[in-house]
């Protein structure tokens, strides 16, 4: 395995033209966890689900932490790199102009980081109970980039100014930010899937 590549399930799309789901699990999942999820937002779609390679305590993650909350900044600069390589790779191989990153909790912060760090990869990004992962010296052009952010109102791992935050840093950047307050927590409720389903179709299909 090469240093871009990643375990990872792949589940091609329905046409040529269909667009790619990068579905990005949270601390202690896995390359399984989101693909009946990404199957029920975006009938069709192709599915690229990679594991992180960073295991804290046993548990994949897609980059390191010092505590709750607090990055390595420097782990976190690789692994997005790392993870922009196997999807541009993905990209070339496949002819696939259009990948959206759909992440959940630790996934959506190494999506946020992607937007942030290598603004050409994806075209979309849907990121569940996100904060700001960095704040890049020089802000990226992010115009022609739509984000869909779901922060949980009683989420108690994810401040609401935190979430907030990232919205104003990408919108900042230039990308469309669309910001949704879901009646939950940090798990994934079914608001959570029928707003993304919705955002979806109406920004990608
Ligand atoms: C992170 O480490 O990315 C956040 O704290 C969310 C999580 O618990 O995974």
């Amino acid at each position: 395995m090469s240093k871009s590549d990643f375990v990872h399930v792949y589940v091609p799309g329905a046409t040529a033209s269909s667009p790619t789901l990068l579905l990005l699990h949270g601390t202690g999942g896995n390359e399984n966890d989101l693909v009946p999820f990404g199957q029920k937002v975006f009938a069709g779609a192709s599915l690229l689900s990679p594991r992180g390679k960073v295991s804290e305590q046993g548990m994949p993650r897609f980059f390191r932490r010092i505590a709750e909350g607090v990055f390595d900044v420097e782990d976190l600069i690789t692994r997005t790199h790392e993870l922009a390589d196997f999807v541009d790779e993905f990209r070339a191989n496949h002819e696939q102009s259009r990948i959206i990153a759909v992440g959940y909790s630790n996934g959506a912060n190494i999506a946020a980081s992607m937007l942030l760090l290598r603004p050409t990869t994806l075209a979309g990004a849907v990121l569940f109970r996100a904060m700001v992962p960095l704040v890049p010296e020089k802000l990226p052009d992010l115009r022609e980039i739509r984000v869909f952010i779901a922060s949980g109102q009683r989420d108690p791992l994810i401040d609401p100014q935190a979430a907030s935050d990232l919205c104003q840093l990408l919108e900042r950047c230039g990308a469309l930010v669309s910001h949704r307050w879901i009646a939950g927590g940090h798990q994934l409720i079914q608001e959570d899937l029928s707003a993304t389903r919705q955002w979806l179709a109406n920004e990608f299909r």
